[in-house]
């Protein structure tokens, strides 16, 4: 029996989590395989945020929580928007999802007719068009070209908007590219949103902790606060304080919006765990320590990466910016029985015991990504097995 809908059918599961799930029953299995497959920190959650979960459930918060977010982790929302972004939110302009992944599907849930528009910049997190396919929605791409630090130009942004384009979807830092996006990019990009006045923009600034080489972060909103009735700010705790699987994301956003995602949120999941709840705002308002000493490790590994990268002859890596990622073009070593980059990934895989996602994944053929969200030894162990293998390929590259 078919057990699937026509959307459900336009949707992928996770490619980073297969690729992840293939290489972990490969390693069960006895092969020796290192997964730069699944884009997560490498850390442990710091041990006050572990405790303060504990002593929530002991006290007794283990009863439904608010569907909206608990009210003190909403009021820690809105201090940490003020705080780091500059930005004003009362605390009913703020949601609490399962992740920022939910706060995404909310908004699009929320918001999107069948056949409604939604602009997504490639490179994008693959989870964006399946997201908008899933609800009936049509993802447009618009390429972000490597020249142009894979950033999004206002002139292709323009051509792409439509009189059914209801969003347009930023990330920075970007996965997979860590692209990271300066106040004069955002500033034009809202001088052309300005001229469209139907469209919304979402801001996924979940990696904002992770910006390299002293540059500044800029959140969107606070670019452009004359468009902020027009923007859904999302974040979380996911990457910045190594905590994946506690599943809490937050956006912030015009009233209306987040009063309808909290009508799709209360059908969905009747909001986000409450002790979970707890751990959030405990690393919200906890000591910030632990996000400067985890960028000075991703931005160490992305020294390393680079390093290595560099040496490899048909291999080349625009430096990322920020995030945990290396979007690795392999087009040049391409061809004959590597045709294109999804073969080359899973050539990797054999041949080096390397698991990375393919650049299709994120409408960027060509490429690969390696999450460096991995301890040093094992990048350069991993390096190393690139180098190795590579060089079997590209005995004609220069
Ligand atoms: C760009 C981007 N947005 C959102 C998410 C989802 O984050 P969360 O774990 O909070 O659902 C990810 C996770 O990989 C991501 O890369």
């Amino acid at each position: 029996m078919d057990y699937a809908t026509s959307r459900l059918k336009t949707v992928k599961a996770s490619a980073s989590a297969a690729i992840s799930v293939k290489a972990k029953a490969m390693a069960a299995a006895g092969q020796d395989v290192i997964d730069l497959g699944l884009g997560e920190p490498d850390f442990d959650t710091p041990a006050h945020i572990i405790e303060a979960a504990h002593q929530a459930a002991l006290r007794g918060e283990t009863r439904y929580p608010n569907t909206q977010g608990t009210a003190a982790l909403r009021a820690a929302v809105v201090d940490k928007f003020r705080r780091d972004n500059g930005l004003t939110f009362a605390a009913d302009q703020v949601i609490v999802s399962n992740g920022a992944k939910q706060v995404i599907f909310d908004a699009m849930m929320a918001t999107l007719e069948p056949g409604s528009e939604v602009i997504l910049c490639a490179p994008y997190f693959d989870s964006y068009r399946n997201i908008v396919s899933v609800i009936g929605g049509v993802p447009v791409t618009v390429t972000c070209r490597v020249e142009e630090g894979f950033l999004l130009q206002s002139a292709d942004l323009e051509s792409a908007i439509t009189s059914k384009t209801r969003w347009v979807l930023l990330n920075s830092p970007s996965n997979p590219s860590g692209a990271v996006y300066r106040s004069q990019d955002f500033a034009a990009l809202g001088e052309a949103l300005r001229r469209h006045p139907h469209v919304l923009i979402l801001s996924d600034e979940i990696y904002e902790g992770i910006v390299f080489d002293g540059a500044p972060f800029a959140s969107f909103a606070a670019v452009c606060p004359d468009l902020t009735d027009r923007v859904l700010t999302v974040n979380g705790v996911s990457k910045a304080y190594a905590m994946t699987g506690w599943r809490i994301g937050y956006g912030a956003g015009p009233k209306g919006l987040i009063a309808a995602m909290t009508t799709v949120q209360s059908q969905i999941s009747s909001g986000a765990c409450s002790i979970a709840q707890a751990a959030a705002l405990a690393a919200l308002t906890g000591p910030q320590d632990c996000i400067e000493t985890f960028r000075t490790a991703y931005q160490r590994r992305r020294d390393l990466v680079m390093g290595h990268i560099a040496q490899i002859p048909g291999l080349t890596l625009r430096n990322p910016g920020g995030a945990f990622y290396a979007l690795i073009d392999c087009s040049a070593l391409l061809g004959g029985d590597i045709p294109d980059d999804v073969a080359f990934t899973a050539w990797l895989l054999k041949a080096a015991g390397l698991a990375t996602v393919p650049g299709s994944v994120y409408e960027t053929p060509g490429y690969f990504r390696i999450s460096t969200a991995t301890d040093d030894a094992t990048l350069t162990r991993a390096m190393g097995r690139l180098a190795k293998a590579v060089a079997t390929l590209s005995k004609d590259i220069p």
